[in-house]
């Protein structure tokens, strides 16, 4: 029998750990298949098995799980506990795995299993390529936490580009708009003003209840709707749209041709698709550093174009904009505007396309 042990400190003080610890265990486990019910009594189930019980649940301090391994002998009862302790300048987290191993018995299996399922796990989540990821997802490609929220919540970097796609729009109270990566829905706020209706999607759920909380107002009048979704599958039926807007999201896109694609499904007959493209004089900036970069795909002109034309839209073309008087204009810093100026004279590229048929 044996005790499986894991613990960081972290600056924070324990309340705040607490919630965060939750809030991203809870999101982790239910990525796979795993729910935790909060709260004494909750269970932790994985599909149809029940595979554990909250015994202590106390805010800021610990929980604790009567753990259940394996169904196929349910007298096997383990404990998990996980603990915040405060610590000088912070709170020290740890993560005990008591009474583990009954079920292995013969030592060299017990470390074979350390090895192969705790040990190699921690080093392929810390080695650059899963890291890389988790940094690029955590920040960008499907962001979550406290900062991102931040971020998103009000992204002055991006708003000249949603000046762009604002005036390519040129929304009327009779507009029906997609959004597709809303992130914390920034442009839908500045979209409805116009008057017109709106729905958007993003995989992250942390974005889309930030969407929804930042446009409660429209969210509660029913003129907008916040979905969980991909972009290669909305969940919308076709026709639907007059309009689409994305941006920040093409280059993140394993398939940037079904998206489109799905976005022209969604459009009516003469429906209009903005979407901000994602330039190669980027790659490396601060606008798209590493690990991001590498990370991204990016596209010239002519490539843009035919993403958009292999979509199936009739109507492609790629308009060029300069975004530096609309930096000025939102307030990025001085010394920040030569981000804007950095896509040579002709400026950021921009898919316009339009259904036909
Ligand atoms: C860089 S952020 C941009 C957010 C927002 N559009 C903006 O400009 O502030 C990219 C957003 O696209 C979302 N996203 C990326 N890939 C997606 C996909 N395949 N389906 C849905 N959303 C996606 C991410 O979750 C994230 O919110």
């Amino acid at each position: 029998m044996a005790t499986v042990r894991a613990s960081i400190e972290v600056g924070l003080d324990p309340s705040a750990v607490f919630e965060t610890l939750v809030d991203q265990l809870t999101f982790a486990l239910a990525q796979t298949g795993i729910q935790i019910e909060a709260g004494v009594g909750g269970r932790v189930l994985a599909g149809p098995l029940t595979v554990g019980k909250v015994v202590s649940w106390r805010s800021g301090e610990r929980v604790a799980l009567e753990w259940h391994p394996a169904d196929w002998r349910p007298d096997e009862i383990t404990e998990v506990e996980l603990r915040l302790e405060p610590v000088t300048g912070g709170t020290r987290v740890t993560l005990e795995h008591r009474g583990w191993g009954r079920l292995i018995g013969d030592p060299d299996a017990l470390v074979g299993w350390f090895a192969g399922e705790v040990v190699a796990p921690l080093l392929r989540a810390t080695s650059p390529a899963a890291f890389g990821d988790w940094l690029t997802d955590r920040h960008a490609r499907r962001p979550s936490g406290e900062q991102a929220r931040g971020v998103y919540r009000d992204p002055l970097y991006h708003y000249p580009n949603f000046r762009v796609i604002l005036e390519e729009l040129a929304l009327r109270k009779e507009d029906y708009l997609l959004e597709v990566g809303c992130g914390g829905g920034a442009l839908l706020k500045d979209a409805l003003r116009s008057g017109c209706l709106a729905a958007a999607v993003d995989h992250s759920p942390d974005m889309v209840r930030l969407a929804r909380g930042e446009n409660q107002q429209a969210v509660n009048d029913g003129r907008l709707s916040v979905r969980e979704a991909s972009a290669d599958a909305l969940p919308f039926p076709d026709a639907t749209f007059t309009c689409a807007a994305m941006t920040g999201v093409l280059g993140f896109l394993p398939d940037p041709v079904a998206a489109l694609a799905e976005v022209r499904r969604v459009l009516v007959l003469g429906g209009r698709a903005v979407v901000l493209g994602s330039d190669p004089e980027l790659k490396g900036t601060p606008a798209a550093p590493e690990p991001m970069a590498s990370r991204l795909r990016f596209y010239e002109a002519g490539e843009l174009e035919a993403l958009g034309r292999r979509a199936g839209f009739e109507e492609v073309t790629v308009a060029r904009r300069d975004l530096e008087p609309f930096a000025r204009e939102v307030g990025v810093p001085d010394e920040h505007l030569a981000l804007f100026k950095g896509r040579g004279d002709q400026g950021a590229r921009f898919l316009l396309a339009r259904r036909q048929s």
